[in-house]
């Protein structure tokens, strides 16, 4: 079978791929204004040509899938596979995937997604997610010249994702009540509500953020939400994805900050920061907050336990962005500064900045600011600012 394209003959491929990678060449080819065509026979070149061992892509449930290649690359290709022992399909499978790195989106196609997480309570998770909210957003000019080093002026949502609402009841505002809609109705029932997640969103005052910085405010619901997710008929671990895809499109940046748990909830936040089949390693992630001392380092190893088993189970990338070692004090002597080498020393994740333990947080917590308006130029915002740009390189 061949079809009269420009550039001779083509002849017809029929094969299967997975839905999602069906879905990110289209986007991907239409970005870039190229045939789709022309991004697989790209793809499978960059694989014949390709000497490395390719990981194995997850290929069960493939949908159909056909297009046309050049004349006698398809015979070639297949020629190939049978060579390497792969099946037609896990073949074309690798060469979209290829072909996917090769063609990123920019940066500023995808927004961003940083989950600031750690199952352990008190490490700063609230702290960091609003700091690196707030620095994220805020007006680069407001800094001065010496410190407008290319962050700020984001448009930014921080995710309040834990039912206990700090970070909501932080900014004065109230929590979501029960059986209102919220973050959970839109991950359990989208399809039964009646407001978009935008309406629920609260602009966080301040001039240095002109308006750009917003909140998803914490629902009580959020307290059953493993329990829910357990009977959930559907995808739960595309739950948080579903529910905030729509708001996407408005933002540049998604903070989420976690809950203390290792539950179905923090699954799905897992599954939100992976890596897209469109994204450049890195672009969103995990930030992870520890403190610098030994129950931290047990802590950090029950999380690295669940992220190995969540990209296993489900053939993802999930980034570690890097670590923030807070609340450090010196002064608490050898635990805290051979706690801070070693952090130091996993070398990856790296330790994006270390926040030390002064009064200005707590302070910007009682009076219900945003740390980076209250005190901008202490050092608590200044590590915020390191932080907003380890996960922003240029
Ligand atoms: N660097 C810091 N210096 C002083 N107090 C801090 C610092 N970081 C966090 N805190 C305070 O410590 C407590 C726990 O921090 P929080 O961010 O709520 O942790 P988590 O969200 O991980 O439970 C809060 O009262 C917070 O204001
Ligand atoms: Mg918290």
């Amino acid at each position: 079978m061949a079809s009269p394209n420009e550039g001779g003959e083509r002849e017809k491929l029929v094969s299967k791929l997975p839905a999602h990678l069906q879905q990110a060449l289209k986007i991907r080819a239409a970005q870039l204004q190229t045939d789709m065509q022309d991004a697989v026979a790209s793809g499978i070149r960059t694989w014949r040509n390709c000497t490395d061992m390719l990981p194995t892509v997850n290929t069960a449930g493939a949908d159909s899938f056909g297009t046309y290649l050049p004349e006698g690359l398809y015979e070639a290709f297949k020629e190939d596979c049978r060579d390497r022992g792969v099946s037609y399909i896990q073949g074309l499978a690798q060469a979209v995937v290829l072909w996917l790195a090769d063609n990123p989106a920019d940066a500023e196609d995808s927004t961003r997604r940083f989950i600031v997480c750690n199952q352990k309570g008190g490490v700063g998770k609230t702290a960091v997610s609003a700091g690196l909210a707030q620095a994220l957003a805020e007006d680069p000019a407001a800094l001065g010249a010496s410190a407008a080093a290319a962050i700020g002026g984001l448009r930014v949502l921080l995710v309040d994702y834990d039912p206990q609402g700090h970070l909501t009841h932080q900014l004065g505002l109230t929590a979501i009540p029960a059986g209102e809609e919220s973050i959970v109705t839109h991950m359990l029932h989208r399809e039964q509500t009646k407001q978009p997640l935008l309406d629920l969103t609260v602009a966080i005052g301040g001039d240095r953020f002109g308006g750009r910085l917003r909140i998803l405010p914490a629902a009580f619901d959020a307290f059953l939400l493993d329990s829910a997710l357990t009977v959930f008929r559907g995808p739960r671990h595309a739950a948080l994805e579903r529910a905030l895809a729509p708001l996407e499109e408005h933002f540049d940046v998604v903070v989420v900050d976690s809950p203390p748990s290792l539950g179905l909830a923090m699954d799905a936040a897992l599954y939100y920061a992976r890596q897209r089949d469109d994204e450049k390693p890195g672009t969103s992630g995990l930030v992870i907050p520890v403190e610098a001392e030994d129950t931290s380092a047990q802590a950090y190893g029950m999380l690295i336990q669940q992220i190995e088993a969540q990209s296993r189970d489900f053939d993802i990338a999930i980034d570690q962005l890097g670590l923030v070692v807070n609340k450090f004090d010196s002064r608490r002597g050898y635990i805290a500064t051979s706690s801070l080498e070693k952090w130091k020393s996993l070398g990856t994740p790296s330790v994006l900045a270390v926040i030390p333990d002064v009064k200005e947080q707590r302070e910007a917590v009682r009076t219900q600011r945003p740390l980076l308006d209250y005190a901008p130029d202490c050092e608590q915002s200044h590590q915020m600012r390191k932080i907003a740009r380890g996960v922003t390189p240029a």
